[in-house]
């Protein structure tokens, strides 16, 4: 990050007001038809990093936060796919998405810091553009690592503050107004997030001015067992 855009320390947008869960859902209630609508611009300036992030993704998936289904044209076929929301409106858009490709999938709404999913139960977890939405993301990203098993892959699409300081100037100066109409903090760090949720990350790397980031992580190494070692004989 350039010295220009590290320096200062700004609101995020949900510093004076953070929206509550349920505030979100309404958010995306009104958006969910400009969402589909402008799919594919999205698709057209974010494809080409989610194609190779998501291209990735193998066995039993979650897509967390998936919105109106965007991501899944970049899963292979051969995957088993659930998508969670907490917006019923954007999950109207998966699911149309959904049907018109050959994807075994399932969608279920769903708020993402409270995964309603068994610890260890997917192969890989996908998320993009969302933890800028989530009242919480650090719980929302340690439920995700939950619910991935040892070993299996978290692969995140973020965005947040520009390392170009013109640009994150002007990040800052939409900040607020962003937040109150989209309920999405746009100057977020996502590495912080990530690093607070302790996720273990193998590959991180930044596009488009710093603006999006790329993250493949994997669940933390499993916490040793005090009890266990604590019964063990200590080495003679
Ligand atoms: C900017 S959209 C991104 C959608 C999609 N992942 C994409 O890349 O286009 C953010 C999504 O997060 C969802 N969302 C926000 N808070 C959530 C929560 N607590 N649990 C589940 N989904 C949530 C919204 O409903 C919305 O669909």
């Amino acid at each position: 990050m350039t010295d220009a855009a590290s320096s200062e320390s700004t609101s995020d947008g949900a510093d004076s007001r953070p929206m509550s869960t349920d505030e979100i859902r309404d958010t995306y209630a009104d958006r969910a038809s400009w969402f589909a609508r402008f799919d594919w611009l999205d698709r057209l300036f974010t494809g080409r990093y989610r194609r190779p992030l998501f291209s990735q993704a193998s066995g039993r998936v979650l897509d967390v936060a998936c919105g109106t289904g965007v991501n899944f044209p970049y899963l292979p076929e051969s995957v088993d796919l659930v998508g969670v929301d907490l917006s019923p409106e954007m999950l109207a858009g998966a699911s149309q998405h959904l049907d018109g490709l050959e994807l075994d999938g399932e969608l279920r709404e769903m708020d993402a810091q409270e995964l309603a999913f068994e610890d260890d139960s997917f192969d890989t977890v996908i998320s993009s553009l969302s933890t800028c939405t989530f009242p919480d993301p650090v719980a929302a990203l340690r439920e995700m690592e939950r619910v991935c098993r040892p070993g299996g892959k978290i692969l995140l699409l973020e965005h947040g503050r520009s390392d170009v300081g013109a640009i994150a100037k002007l990040q800052d100066w939409r900040a607020d107004s962003h937040y109150e109409s989209m309920g999405c903090r746009l100057t977020q760090e996502p590495m912080e997030h990530v690093a607070a949720a302790g996720l273990n990350v193998r590959d991180a790397r930044t596009a488009v001015l710093g603006i999006l980031t790329l993250i493949e992580a994997e669940p933390a190494d499993e916490e040793p067992d005090l009890a266990d070692e604590a019964a063990e004989p200590a080495g003679e």
